[in-house]
């Protein structure tokens, strides 16, 4: 991959509806990082250009954090280069905070203060004058849905306001380019679609996104390119529709009625597919398609052996089945979503060091 020339003052930047806005999203380059004996990072590629939308996928443990926090400047990386909006992030970390904002897996607003105040005093602090902070945190606060809440502190807020709240603070200081870690954890499905309607409209308006998400169908919604790591190494990148064809489009879960039919419905299944189906961690047969045809077929021979089932479907992949089909194995062990699709097997803490402390993850929380 090729990393574009240096931004300066005088060369790629110029100023666009109040902000300060490059011609470069972000780029990074054979980035490793270590911790101890755990290779967060193992030599992992990433691009987007201005205004897209980059989802990077993966497990608990993946180094999904480790990649933002070194793209927000808050981590060296051992290896490898990264610059965003057109700064190197190691030579030029003041220049990149200048343009960036984070919002992490956790919020990190003041709890005692109302979400005005919140705002207005982030404002403050990235020294906008005080009159310029307070109509800067209405227009943000009239953008999230936030006006009724706004005199109101944020202990009362919902997980929801919060959220938006926490979105709404990383953008006072208008960023070129917004880091989202998990943005949409614990939201209700009404919240996430605002949410992803906020991002959307974020990048229509130029703002280079990277989100990071357990959930294919988040990425999926969002994002215009995909770069899924796992174990610090990337094992896809591509358009979400890329991703799909590669996992064969479809997946039929079964649930049987009778576990005694479990060989025959295996053998049925395998031989519809043209691969033997995995067990998931509900106790499904799941194995990937081409489409609703193996569907029909799957139902008609499980008809003719009498084969009973409490559930049947036919569905998109999930990222469960996204690294079924890119590793040869099941996801490593996860936490699992608080709302959304599951993503991989119930957690088990004795074998993942990554669902047991995750210090990069809280010390990511951090807005600018
Ligand atoms: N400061 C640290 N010290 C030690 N190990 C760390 C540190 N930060 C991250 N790690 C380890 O590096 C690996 C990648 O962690 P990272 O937080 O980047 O993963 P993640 O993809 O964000 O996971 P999650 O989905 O749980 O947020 C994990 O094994 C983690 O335990
Ligand atoms: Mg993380």
């Amino acid at each position: 991959m090729l990393l574009s020339s240096e931004c300066s003052e005088h060369l790629n930047c110029h100023r666009l509806e109040g902000a300060r806005v490059s011609e470069h999203g972000f780029e990074a380059e054979d980035l490793a990082k270590r911790f101890g004996r755990t290779a967060a990072l193992d030599g992992v590629d990433l691009a987007v250009a201005r205004g897209r939308v980059l989802g990077l996928l993966g497990p608990n443990g993946a180094g999904k954090t480790t990649m933002i926090r070194i793209l927000a400047t808050l981590l060296r990386p051992d290896r490898g280069r990264a610059r965003v909006a057109g700064f190197d992030v190691v030579r030029r970390p003041a220049q990149v905070r200048e343009r960036i904002a984070l919002s992490g897996q956790h919020t990190s607003v003041d709890e005692e203060l109302t979400g005005l105040a919140n705002l207005v005093m982030i404002g403050q602090l990235l020294d906008l004058p005080r009159r310029h902070a307070v109509r800067r945190a209405g227009e943000l606060l009239a953008r999230f849905g936030l006006e009724d809440a706004a005199t109101r502190p944020v202990a009362g807020y919902s997980g929801g306001m919060r959220r938006r709240l926490d979105l709404a603070a990383s953008l006072v200081g208008r960023p070129e380019v917004l880091f989202l870690d998990e943005p949409s954890v614990g939201l209700d499905p009404g919240k996430r679609e605002e949410l992803w309607q906020m991002i959307r409209g974020l990048a229509a308006d130029g703002v280079t996104v990277l989100l990071t998400t357990q959930y294919l169908e988040e990425a999926d919604a969002l994002a215009d390119a995909i770069t899924v790591i796992d174990h610090g190494r990337v094992i896809a990148a591509g358009t979400p529709a890329d991703l799909k064809r590669q996992v064969g489009g479809h997946t039929i879960a079964v649930r049987l009625d009778d576990p005694a039919d479990t060989e025959p419905a295996a053998a049925i299944m395998a031989a519809v597919a043209g691969r033997a189906p995995e067990r998931s961690t509900r106790h499904e047969l799941v194995v990937p398609v081409a489409g609703a045809g193996e569907l029909f077929e799957v139902t008609a021979r499980f008809r003719d052996r009498a084969i009973g089932v409490t559930e049947l479907s036919l569905r998109l992949p999930g990222l469960d089945e996204v690294f079924r089909a890119l590793t040869g194995s099941s996801a490593p062990s996860s936490t699992g979503p608080v709302s959304g699709p599951a993503l991989a097997p119930a957690p088990d803490p004795t074998t993942d060091p990554a669902t047991a402390t995750d210090p990069a993850t809280d010390s990511a929380k951090a807005t600018r």
